[in-house]
């Protein structure tokens, strides 16, 4: 394959006449791309533009999980996820706890960080000294982008300047808190970092400092330790009673705090243990359109704030009652960005009750505490195989296009048997040569 150039500028047409050129594109293979795109054209141009190159969608189906009591309200809480057992997991323990409570969250905070990083040669303290005798003219200097974000509730809540870290003599950054409102409010952080950073320069051009500083880069950080919910269920521990066949009520808690406790201590388990915890999350935040990535990389780094990585989780039991914890820094917003173009994702708000970035928090660690909750209850019981399997069977017999009367007949003979494509495989064509031997 040929290096290609001016790719971009393209139309989707040519974009895949030239893939098939090369031999990458079957005439079923785009009529797959051309099936998945949206019979609306103005659709189709929203999801088109949402990106560079594109040329077709990539769906991912949107389940609902009823039944979620936060605070004392019920939710129907929309999930964008691709594995099967994540709905029915969350949607389960979601209608477990609204008979014992339900979701108690609270929010902790809600900052976000920006950084000016900056290389300085000087003495720190004049470095600090500088940048306090200029704080009100760099704060004016972004009066005019910050009006809108202002009127809305948001603004710079500080401004510092700290030292990057003491294995690099030099580096500094101007280190900002930003209330972004009902905004994730990336745009408007790297926004107001960068005009920042230009008026710093400025200042120290005006000192005659230049030679000794240097602004490498502004950024906002997805690191949000202040942005922080703080969710919960809590009970006696006889609700656990026929919980798990088997396992009486102290039993099934002893077993379930026992499982946390190893992935604070096991970080081998703890990944996946937080993983489970994503699950649920980013199902949420993918359906109403946020950063996903952003959110998964914060609540990895604050689980590993310790100096080790553990659980997001945390159980207490004492004397008869539960208490199952979730905290964890999110940067979500409901207003701006992806959730105010993607027809879906403002459909998964409409869902929701349009609930303010707070609200949202506090659902994104109800679900993340939901689907923690199940995986537990099924590892710690029967196991997660059987579960997972149950749902996965049925895509394997949608991708061996069983009839319904086939899938029927292969969800009775699957029910105390071991699930896998090759076991299904062998079983359906097992009962199309039965029949047509009849
Ligand atoms: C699977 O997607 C998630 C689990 O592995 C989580 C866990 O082990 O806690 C079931």
């Amino acid at each position: 394959m040929q290096l290609v150039r001016g790719f971009s500028k393209l139309s989707r047409e040519e974009k895949l006449a030239w893939l098939s050129s090369e031999g990458r594109l079957s005439e079923s293979t785009l009529k797959v791309l051309e099936d998945h795109l949206h019979r609306d054209g103005d659709t189709q141009q929203i999801y088109g533009e949402l990106s560079e190159n594109t040329v077709s969608n990539f769906y991912l189906p949107l389940g609902l999980a009823p039944n979620f009591l936060i605070n004392g309200k019920m939710r129907v809480l929309p999930m964008v996820i691709e594995e099967s057992s994540v709905v029915a997991a969350a949607s389960s323990a979601a209608k477990f706890w609204a008979g014992h409570g339900g979701f108690h969250a609270r929010i902790k905070g809600n900052s976000k960080v920006g950084q000016v990083h900056l290389t300085w040669s000087g003495e720190p303290g004049e470095l600090h000294r500088i940048v306090e005798a200029h704080r009100q003219d760099l704060l004016l200097s972004v009066e005019p982008f910050m009006r809108r974000m202002e009127q809305r509730g948001g603004g710079i809540q500080s401004m510092e300047i700290r030292e990057s870290g003491t294995d690099l003599p030099g580096h500094f950054n101007l280190f900002v808190r930003f209330n972004t409102a009902d905004a994730m409010g990336a745009n408007f952080i790297n926004t107001i970092l960068e005009k920042l950073a230009s008026r710093l320069t400025r200042v120290m051009e005006d000192h005659g400092k230049i030679g000794s500083f240097e602004v490498l880069m502004s950024i906002l950080s997805n690191y949000t330790p202040e942005s922080l919910v703080h969710c919960y269920v809590e009970s006696g521990v006889n609700v656990f009673e026929a919980m798990v066949p088997g396992l009486s009520a102290r039993q099934f808690a002893g077993k379930f705090s026992r499982a946390v406790d190893t992935a604070i201590h096991d970080p081998y388990r703890a990944v996946t243990h937080n993983k489970g915890i994503f699950n649920g999350m980013d199902a949420v935040i993918m359906a109403t359109g946020n950063d996903f990535r952003a959110v998964e990389a914060c609540g990895h780094a604050y689980a590993s704030r310790k100096g080790s990585y553990q659980s997001l989780s945390r159980v207490e039991l004492s004397e008869g009652s539960f208490r199952f914890t979730l905290e964890v820094p999110l940067a979500v917003g409901t207003v701006g960005g992806l959730t105010g173009i993607h027809p879906v994702a403002a459909a998964a708000l409409e869902i929701l009750g349009n609930p303010s970035s707070e609200e949202l928090m506090e659902v994104i660690a109800a679900a993340g505490l939901a689907n923690n909750f199940s995986a537990l209850r099924s590892l710690i019981g029967p196991g997660i195989q059987q579960g997972h399997m149950r749902l996965h069977l049925d895509n394997i017999l949608r991708q061996l296009g069983a009839s319904p009367k086939e899938s029927e007949a292969a969800k009775q003979y699957f029910e105390d048997r071991t699930v896998s494509h090759t076991a299904v495989a062998i079983f359906l064509d097992d009962l199309r040569n039965k029949n047509k031997q009849v």
